[in-house]
Formats: C-alpha cells, structure tokens, sequence
C-alpha cells in the first residue's frame, strides 16, 4: 500500500483512474445531486480500489458489463470522509457509480434568490479545493492523480451551466436542459469545477469571455478589460498559454475566495469590481495558475507552496511588466506585512510557517493562510537575487517545462533546482526556508520610492489630493500604530472619507484598525461589510478584531449567528475558529 497523500485514501498500488465521464442532475429543490459516473481506468486490472468521497450516498456500483460490484462505504473521518472500497473482477476496465450529493456537500453553496444580484433565480456554484471534489463526485481525489473528464448536467431550463472545461453545447429537454462540457486535459481533482444561475456574457477577447449575473456583467467586463493584455504579458514570461480559453465568472459576493484558478474559468469574486480596475491583480493571480499550480501542480497540500509561492512570483511578474516595477514593490511590500501578521497568528503552532509541511491529521482549510504564498515568493526572490534574473527566469522555464502535466514535491524541486543552478540552494540557505520556522533573515526587502514615503509619513495624515492605489492606502493603515486615539481616526476619515470607501482592500484595513482602537462609531459600516461579502480575506480580521475586544465581542458573536446560514461552509468553518479562540474558558 503506498498512499502519498495525506488527504486522500488514493493508493499508489490501485488502479488509476484515466478519465471519468459525470452525468449529473442538479435540484435546486432538494439541494442534491443525483450522480452517475463511470471511472475509467489507465489500465484495466482488478483488486481493490479505494475512492475518496464525503457526504455522499452510493446507491450501486457496476462494471462495465452491468453486473453489480461489492462495496464498503467505511465510517467517515473528520473533514477527509469515507473510503469507499470497491472490489474489482479481473481485467475491469471501467465502473460506474450511481450516487446522490447531501445537501451539505461541503464543495457547494446553494443560494437562495434573495442571495443573487438578480434576486429571481438560484444559484449554486462549487468549490473544490482543497479536497472538497469528494463531496461532488467519487474519485481518487489526490492532485498528484490527473483525470481528464466529461460532463452532463440537467438544469431547470431557465438557467445556464458553466464549467472550468470546453462547452460542447445544450439540449433543450422540457423544463430541463442539459449541458455538455469536456476537458480534454488531464487535471487535479481540485480544479473541477461549475457554476449554475442566471448568467450573461461580455466577450473581451477571442479567447476571453466574462460571465455574471445580468445586473453585474457589464461593471465586470469594464473592471477586467486588461485580461488579454495580461495573457500576452504572461506568455512573454512563461510560454504559450495552455488551455486555449481564459474566460472569468464573476460570483456571487458569497465566494469564499479572491479567486480560484478554475482552468478555462477562472472564478474571481465580485469585491474586485472596484470600479478603477485597482484590484485586477487577483486576475493575473489566477492567470498565472495557467502555468505555476495547473500545469505543475503540487502533489499534495503538504507542499502547496509550489503552487502558492511560485504563482505570487509569476503575479508580480506580470505586474510588472503592465503596471511597473513601483507596482509590483508595493504589492511585494503589502504582502511582506501579511506575511508577518501570519507569522505572528501561527505563534503557537509555529510548524505551520514552514514551507515543507507535514499535514497528517490537519485539515488544509484549518491551516490556510498567506505563510506559502508570500514567503514561498520571497524564497523565490532569494534565490532571483542570489543567480541573477536571466538565469533564473531561465531555470523557470525549464521547470515548467519539465513538469508540465505533472504534480510534484519540494524534494522533485530541490533536485531539479541542483540539476539547474548548482548551488544557488546553499546561497540562500534553503533548509531555512523549506524547513526553519518563521522568516529566515536573507528574506530580499522591495524597494520602493513610493513605500517610502508612506512609510515616512509613520502616523501623520496622508497628503491632501493624493492618488494612492489601493495598496498604498492598505500599506498607509497597516502602518499606522494602533490603538489610534479617537480624535486622529476622526479626523483621518474627515479628512479621506475612507468609511465611504467601495473598495475593500481599503476600506477592509481601515475597518480593522477602527475596531482595534475601539472607535465604534464605524460598527454600521462593519455589519453591513460582513453582511454583503463572504470572501475570507475581509471577514477574517473583521470577526478577528470584533471578536478580540470584549466591548464588541458578544456583538460580532450576535452577528455571525444572524448570518451564518448565508456564508459559504468553508467560510462558516473560519468565522467558527476565530470566535472560538477568543470564547472565554468556561
Ligand atoms: N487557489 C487559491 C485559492 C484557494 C487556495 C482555495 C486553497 C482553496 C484552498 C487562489 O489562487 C488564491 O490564491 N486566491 C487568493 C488570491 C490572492 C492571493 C490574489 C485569495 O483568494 O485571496
Ligand atoms: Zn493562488
């Protein structure tokens, strides 16, 4: 038996799955899906195979003749689910798994009318990573295990499928449609993904399209009309874009995430639609994905830097090249102050900061934070700076090149990053990085005119008329010592109006630091942001700071009860932690 993931009951010594073809029927009443999918193997063998699911109910399995399979579903794990164990006759070349979702999957938020823009039609969308697949469909869901597959979903007609695949079209059947999609290409289970609602388009580009909701899709296409101007940059960088279509759904304000690198769909949320295009880079993000995390993917989220940290690097390279080196610096710099904040949220599980993890018995969403994204891009740095940038960007190349369709660990890097730049590892002093706690102190500072004179500023009011991008105004707050007294907050908002803010990455920070400085003339404001976005990144310090103060802490508890039902599983999980770390012993 050799199971290389912690997170899955995948074995290497089974058979592999090749492809699996889904047919899917999707009840917005119920909440369920009802499955059929039929597993094809690489080759045909026999024995036994185990599958990873969650939540889900089997009601049979087949071989390809028809004849019934034995099966144990075996008691569920927490947050990993249940094995399910199927025994193979000789030479099976395929099976087919007839089976029903719950309605808690945990990789699916159903919403209500009430909770779309249009507020007519439902909405349901997935999320797959980092192991949520298993809740969707039974597979052997390991990202170091590609499939390729093809999908059928029967929808109320009323409504449109989309898919992070190629579209091979719809059939009107009655009050049903179904839709047909096929990705050719062979991907990670985590990057399966659909959405289902009333969804418009705007083409952008041949290969660019954005999908919302009617209300939402023309602000979306306007917000994110740089995109082909990204993938050019892009592919300038990092060679030929892989996966023919870069198309955009913008989701509901529910979504979890900033975004999630769906191939041929990137899913992005709807707070980036700023209205200035100031916060794009979450596309080029997930753009950068194309290459660092869906070609050369992880092989499993023990080492999720590969994909994090390496995508962090591309996503400044790209900023680069379309905004400047001032731009990407200050995105660097942002990110560094994360970094730190995490750091210091870690303090009592500090093996967390490591780069190389050892995830046994941890569920990745417990552990997710920025650690793998922004050291992983100042290891990458380091190294960048220890070779010179044409020899790295060099190595880049082959790297990609090399694992391209491929899922590997940090010891397949570490080899072939010896193969490549012969000791540019002990320059920088790598086992600091993959293995040391913390940040190691070779970490390569940005440099910055304009970090300096927001840094020089310390907690003086910014200058009058200023043209701050949204991450100078976030890198001026998080400066800011705190607690603030209550008159310089006064007449800081006075002064920036930043209570009125729209745009999040500003407004989020500022928020934050009111709270911590107890300035609770900001609390509207605060409950209607939790209350209108579900994406992680601004509900955590908000819930975080609420909770930290006991003036406010049965207030944000009162909250999240009012609202819990409406934020995705994965979100209600984080909300759920924070308030517990701050709920006094008993
Ligand atoms: N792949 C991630 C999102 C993710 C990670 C989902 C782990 C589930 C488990 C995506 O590419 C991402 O990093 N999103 C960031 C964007 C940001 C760094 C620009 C986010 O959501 O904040
Ligand atoms: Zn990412």
């Amino acid at each position: 038996m050799a199971r290389r993931d912690p997170h899955s009951y995948a074995d290497d010594a089974q058979l592999q799955t090749e492809s699996f073809a889904l047919e899917a029927r999707i009840d917005f009443q119920t909440q369920v899906i009802t499955g059929r999918v039929t597993l094809t193997f690489a080759a045909p063998g026999s024995g036994t195979l185990d599958l990873d699911t969650r939540d889900l109910s089997i009601a049979s399995i087949v071989d390809a003749h028809g004849a019934a399979l034995a099966f144990t579903v075996h008691p569920p794990e927490p947050y990993i689910g249940a094995r399910l164990e199927v025994t193979l006759p000789a030479t099976t070349p395929s099976i087919t798994i007839a089976y029903q979702t719950s309605p808690d999957a945990s990789a699916l938020q159903w919403l209500a009318p009430a909770q779309t823009d249009g507020g007519i039609h439902p909405y349901l969308f997935s999320q797959c990573q980092a192991i949520h697949a298993r809740s969707l469909v039974p597979v052997q869901d390991s990202p170091g295990l590609r499939q390729r597959y093809t999908a059928e979903l029967t929808i109320p007609s009323s409504l449109r499928a989309v898919m992070a695949a190629a579209d091979r079209g719809r059939t009107e059947v009655g009050e049903h449609a179904v839709h047909r999609f096929e990705m050719p290409q062979p991907i990670p289970p985590y990057l399966f993904a659909f959405a289902v609602g009333d969804l418009a388009s705007r083409d952008l580009s041949p290969r660019v399209r954005v999908w919302a909701e009617p209300g939402v899709v023309e602000r979306a296409a306007w917000e994110f009309a740089d995109t082909e101007a990204m993938i050019t940059a892009a592919e300038a960088l990092f060679g030929p874009y892989d996966w023919e279509r870069f198309d955009i759904l913008t989701m509901p304000p529910s979504f979890p995430y900033g975004g999630m690198e769906n191939p041929r769909l990137t899913f992005i949320t709807p707070t980036v639609i700023a209205g200035d295009r100031s916060l794009v880079s979450v596309i080029a993000h997930e753009l950068a994905h194309s290459w660092t995390g869906n070609l050369v993917t992880n092989a499993n989220a023990e080492h999720f830097w590969l994909n994090e940290g390496f995508t962090m690097y591309a996503e400044r390279r790209i900023t680069e090249a379309l905004e400047g080196e001032e731009m990407a610096a200050l995105s660097a710099a942002l990110g560094r102050r994360e970094l730190e904040e995490s750091i210091e949220r870690f303090k009592d599980t500090p093996a967390m900061t490591k780069l190389r993890t050892h995830l046994e018995g941890i569920d990745p969403d417990e552990c997710y934070s920025l650690i793998p994204y922004e050291k992983g891009y100042l290891f990458l740095t380091a190294i960048e700076a220890a070779v010179g940038r044409p020899a790295f960007v060099g190595w880049l190349r082959t790297y990609l090149d090399a694992f391209r369709f491929g899922a590997i660990t940090t010891e397949d890097f570490i080899a072939h990053i010896e193969r490549g730049l012969p000791g540019a590892l002990a320059k920088v002093d790598a086992p600091a990085w993959l293995d040391g706690e913390g940040l190691p102190p070779n970490a390569i500072t940005a440099k910055s005119s304009r970090l300096a004179a927001i840094e020089a500023l310390g907690s003086a009011p910014p200058p009058v008329d200023n043209t701050w991008s949204a991450t100078e105004w976030a890198l001026y707050l998080e400066n800011l010592p705190r607690p603030l007294p209550e008159a310089t907050l006064e007449a800081l908002d006075a002064q920036c109006h930043l209570t009125e803010s729209r745009n999040y990455d500003v407004l989020v920070p500022w928020l934050t630091l009111a709270l911590k400085s107890g300035y609770l003339a900001v609390l509207p404001r605060v409950e209607r942001v939790v209350a209108e976005v579900g994406r992680m990144k601004y509900l955590r310090p908000l819930y975080t700071a609420l909770a930290a103060e006991p003036a406010t802490r049965d207030r944000g508890n009162a909250l999240f009860d009012q609202l819990r039902a409406g934020y995705h599983p994965i979100a209600r999980q984080m909300v759920e932690g924070v308030q517990a770390r701050y709920r006094p012993a008993p």
